[in-house]
């Protein structure tokens, strides 16, 4: 078993899962991984689907193959390479070595400065980053946080297969496994925990294994949406506030969190405004603004149409030791629940804003 693996044997919850499995139900096509995987192979049982998909990707090679276009930067005293995945979001940074380079603070200072403009930044050939490292490089960038950002809310939830996973030493360490078993991954549009009163400024996502195709975590860019409102739509949500309710998952002691933000979010260091309704979590706008129904859901539809738009998104593809860190408070994420039964090993931890009076969502229409 090497250093990073996780035993499940003694998960409850991963366990009654894999009776599923075991009885041979087919993954439900409710579920993007079940719909996918029928629409690969039809009319067998769970394993013989499993088996013949597994068998068809199983000649893949890794290699590569194409061109790449980038930007050379030396930060320093270090070469990096910087290649933009698409024109307004997303770069991922070559040429970096997390667990020796980021001791310089002005590589430090360089990534926050282009993790701030780029929204996601992501990094790759990270595979020998221990557990405490990944937590080192997050630090350089605030404080810690739980896995799920403060404390206010800590999920104990029966139904979260992650929540009984512990990593030792490092309680705040969320791990996120899908197999073939036991399939899942976040694919809806969300900010990380906006159920949270204060929610985690940031996320570093690392990949300790990643399926051989399939999987990608894609990214929307929450500027870009709310400048594709209408104007007219802006104007009559820009001052409403939203309800973010978790899923079950993040009960505590069978309590729901539920936290109200508002829809339009300045970014408190960018001064930019970002559409805040992800809906992920998002189901409806406060009820003290008294908007009629009609009317609410048409201004829930109209932002739901800016969420994945091709032209504010770009996606990353995983391998082990790709690292992904986002701004949770200017871009949405969803996983890409394309990839049983293959398996994916994911580990995540969260980052708070130094200044605690930045952590709470605020609106302010005179900031730049
Ligand atoms: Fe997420």
């Amino acid at each position: 078993m090497s250093e990073t693996t996780l035993d499940l044997s003694e998960n409850a919850v991963y366990q009654a899962r894999s009776e599923r499995a075991n009885d041979d139900k087919t993954v439900p096509r409710s579920s993007p991984l079940g719909a996918v995987a029928a629409s690969r192979r039809t009319g067998a049982s769970r394993q013989e689907v499993a088996q013949s998909i597994l068998a068809e990707d199983e000649s893949l090679e890794c290699g590569s193959l194409g061109n790449t276009y980038f930007k050379r930067v030396s930060v320093a005293g270090v070469e990096l390479k910087l290649e933009p995945l698409q024109p307004s979001i997303g770069t991922v940074v070559h040429g970096i070595d997390l667990a020796t380079d980021i001791d310089h603070p002005e590589i430090v200072a360089f990534l926050r400065e282009l993790w701030l403009d780029r929204r996601v930044i992501m990094f790759r050939d990270q595979a020998h980053l221990t557990r405490e490292q990944h937590v080192a490089f997050a630090k350089q960038f605030g404080e810690l946080g739980t896995r799920y950002g403060e404390t206010d809310h800590e999920p104990n939830s029966p139904h979260d297969l992650s929540h009984p996973i512990d990593v030792p030493g490092i309680p705040e360490m969320l791990v996120l496994i899908s197999d073939e078993k036991v399939p899942g991954a976040a694919a809806n549009w969300h900010c990380d925990a906006t159920w949270q009163k204060r929610p985690p400024m940031a996320s570093v996502l690392l990949c300790r294994e990643a399926p051989p195709i399939g999987g990608d975590t894609c990214f929307c860019d929450c500027y870009s949406m709310w400048e594709g409102l209408s104007k007219e739509t802006k104007e009559r949500v820009e001052h409403l506030t939203a309800v973010h309710v978790g899923a079950i998952i993040h009960q505590m002691d069978g309590k729901t969190p539920v936290s109200i933000h508002p829809v339009a979010r300045t970014h408190p260091e960018t001064g930019r405004t970002a559409l805040y309704v992800q809906q992920g979590f998002v189901k409806r706008l406060a009820p003290e603004h008294g908007i009629p129904e009609a009317e609410e859901r048409a201004f829930l539809a109209e932002m739901k149409s800016q969420e994945g738009r091709l032209e504010y998104t770009c996606r990353f593809r995983w391998e082990a030791g790709s690292i992904a860190m986002w701004d949770n408070r200017a871009v949405l994420h969803s996983a890409s629940a394309d990839f049983w039964p293959h398996r994916r090993h994911m580990e995540r931890v969260t980052i708070l804003d130094h200044d605690h009076s930045r952590r709470t969502p605020y609106y302010d229409p005179t900031a730049v």
